[in-house]
């Protein structure tokens, strides 16, 4: 029989609680589908930061490296507001995505039809809405050196990040923008300032010079960032997946998030290359939202989105297609017979806490698994 090694990192705040509604899937899967999945568990974030004094510990990064696939909650919190830059909460999943070398990040936004009400636009601008940002992880202002605050002398100090992009990482990210994009609507929106920056430039050259090397089958179109996050919220519907850098997709999916109707609905899925001999992708699974620690340990939160991320990791490490999609199909039945978390709330609908909303996707599971 297959083996499929988890590795969990359910975190901190409401990532313990996202998590524990992700590992009834798993179970049922294990018991009724054949589904032979092996979890091991590890500490990240600030509850590592408690055991080990770091954001993950050594042992804990090796199991990560060895599985097929990490599944990771959320981290942080104002407990440790105050800890060491280098072992803050965040630092733990910076280090898996650099370590693992996770360079793609798939953040796909999509509006499920009973939560148009629920976005800040209008619901004809989002009805239907699905859009793919693509997002590089390991490069740019996130990783690049210098990266310190120096003492001027004079009273003043200096804060430096350095954005720095090489042309394989670039090269890289963009092919995963177009071959994903072949087999969605074919068009890829190019996103970066190359009127102000020198990376914003080489992006551009080397985006469009991959596309004419191997992808001009595939629509290609560039905006300005800062342009791209206004037509984001002016009319989402004209994007199909979008490929831009580690600063600017981190701002400009969660945005993308919030038009869906809540962050608590958005998945997202960390890649590597290909390995050369074994043809497997590293890959991390993890929801766009963070820890919330205002509605941790209340039984409250929106499981949804670490669900869905479980739903990305059947499809792209295991290949487990029918039941990805029967998993998000799942999601969408609830939510159309009305099942919300606090969240995402609308008048008529019946609240439900966390608990109540996993044992509703999954019976929904069940019932679509049959
Ligand atoms: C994200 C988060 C992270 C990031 C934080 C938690 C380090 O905002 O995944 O979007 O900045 O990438
Ligand atoms: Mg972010």
């Amino acid at each position: 029989m297959t083996v499929r090694n988890l590795f969990l990192l359910p975190g901190d705040g409401i990532g313990p609680e996202a998590m524990a509604e992700v590992r009834k899937i798993i179970a049922y899967m294990n018991a009724e589908m054949a589904g032979g999945f092996t979890t091991d568990e590890g500490l990240v974030g600030g509850s590592a930061y408690d055991t080990h004094g770091a954001a993950i510990s050594d042992a804990d990064m090796e199991k990560a490296m060895a599985a097929d696939a990490v599944l990771f909650g959320a981290v942080g919190g104002p407990k440790w507001d105050d800890v060491p830059y280098e072992v803050r909460p965040e630092a733990g999943l910076l280090r898996l995505r650099k370590d693992m070398q996770l360079f793609a990040n798939l953040r796909p936004a999509i509006c499920y039809p009973a939560l148009s009400d629920a976005s800040s636009l209008k619901p004809e601008l989002v009805e239907g809405l699905d859009i793919l940002i693509v997002r590089e992880l390991t490069g740019g202002v996130y990783f690049g050196e210098p990266k310190e605050i120096i003492d001027l002398g004079n009273g003043q100090k200096r804060g430096i990040d350095t954005q720095v992009y090489d042309t394989y990482e670039i090269e890289r990210i963009a092919g995963v923008a177009f071959e994903l994009a072949r087999t969605r609507n074919n068009r890829v929106c190019s996103m970066e300032k190359r009127n102000v920056m020198k990376s914003g430039v080489l992006w551009n050259q080397v985006v469009t010079a991959t596309h004419k090397a191997k992808y001009s089958d595939v629509a290609l179109d560039h905006m300005l960032a800062d342009a791209g996050g206004m037509q984001l919220v002016r009319a989402p519907k004209q994007f199909d997946v979008i490929v831009t850098d580690n600063l600017f997709g981190d701002m400009l999916s969660d945005v993308a998030a919030m038009l869906t109707g809540s962050l608590g609905m958005l998945p997202s899925a960390s890649l590597s290359a290909p390995d050369a001999t074994s043809g497997k992708r590293k890959a991390l699974y993890e929801p766009v939202h963070g820890s919330a620690p205002d509605i941790a340990g209340k039984g409250i939160a929106n499981p949804i989105a670490m669900i869905a991320s479980f739903a990305m990791c059947l499809r792209y490490s295991f290949n487990l297609v029918k039941e990805a999609d029967n998993l998000e199909k799942a999601i969408a039945n609830v939510l159309d017979k009305g099942v919300r978390t606090g969240d995402i709330m609308a008048d008529g609908a019946r609240q439900v806490g966390t608990v109540e909303m996993g044992d509703a996707i999954l019976a929904e599971f069940k019932a679509l698994s049959a």
